[in-house]
């Protein structure tokens, strides 16, 4: 099995990105494994503070170890940790990374505790991704359309600070990037991120991937993001897949579920591919 920082370095060399697909149902968590191993791609599951609170940190740390024998190259993140003893949870447990969420705080506040974190999960062996403005949106099907003037854009400043400061192994900026679905695509800063890209000292990663236009998606890529973040669209697919197959006379879940499965599968294949 690779280590998931040796995953960024090669994705960051050979310019593509790992996807982070997040989960809170065991059939989303098959689904992206299985997408992982017939693509033969690294994947990084995500579970956010709210999910993995439902899932179970433990659950999820047993079922990735189970997973590994049947596709090694599974990563797990804990997306948008903003509870210290939650996060240092599942670092003890076995998460292969963390996303410290200290988009709320003041910057001499999410340096402090970014600081301890990272102390804490490098001396076990674990990744911690950074964050300084608060990213937007939520992981839903948006009403309206999105307003770029509501926005807040990273300062290239601001970031070479807060890394230096922290050794924090990557950083969730904020170029144009919002979570969840919106009537409109979602347009990112590439500019932006060029000069972040030459002047930040760790990986980049994009959040909010869902509805992103594509070719935004691949001049990040380019332009260095090693992770991009994708939670609504899987949603999207689990819920129209499960809704059609409810539809149906059987009451057997094993009759239920494998479509669904396949669903969010294809989707994850999809992105895996964009994300190349
Ligand atoms: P989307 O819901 O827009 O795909 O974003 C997911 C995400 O960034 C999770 O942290």
């Amino acid at each position: 099995m690779k280590s998931l920082k040796s995953c960024f370095q090669d994705a960051k060399k050979n310019k593509f990105a790992i996807g982070q697909f997040n989960f809170s149902a065991p059939e989303q968590l098959e689904a992206i494994v299985l997408a992982g191993k017939k693509t033969n791609t690294p994947v990084i599951l995500g579970t956010s503070q709210g999910e993995a609170r439902f899932f179970g940190l433990e659950k999820a740390v047993i079922l990735r170890n189970y997973y590994r024998k049947i596709f090694p190259n599974i990563y797990l993140n804990l997306d948008h940790g903003m509870d210290i003893d939650f996060i240092k949870k599942a670092i003890d447990l076995g998460y292969d990374c963390v996303h410290f969420d200290g988009g709320h705080l003041s910057l001499e506040q999410n340096i402090k505790q970014a600081k301890e974190i990272v102390q804490y999960a490098h001396k076990r062996k674990a990744l911690v991704e950074g964050e300084i403005k608060a990213i937007k949106g939520g992981s839903v099907v948006h009403e309206g359309m999105l307003h770029l003037s509501s926005l807040g854009y990273e300062s290239v400043s601001q970031a070479e600070e807060f890394v230096e400061a922290t050794n924090i192994d990557s950083l969730a900026i904020n170029i144009g990037n919002v979570h969840g679905v919106f009537k409109n695509p979602i347009k990112l800063n590439i500019n932006l991120l060029k000069e972040l890209n030459q002047d930040v000292n760790c990986f980049l990663v994009l959040h909010g991937g869902s509805g992103t236009n594509t070719s935004d998606l691949k001049e990040a890529i380019k332009n260095g993001i090693v992770k991009i973040n994708i939670n609504t669209e899987l949603r999207i697919a689990w819920k129209q897949a499960l809704r059609k197959e409810l539809k149906k006379k059987t009451i057997k879940p094993y009759e239920v579920y494998p479509k669904v499965i396949e669903a969010v599968q294809k989707k994850v294949e999809e992105k895996i591919k964009l994300f190349k």
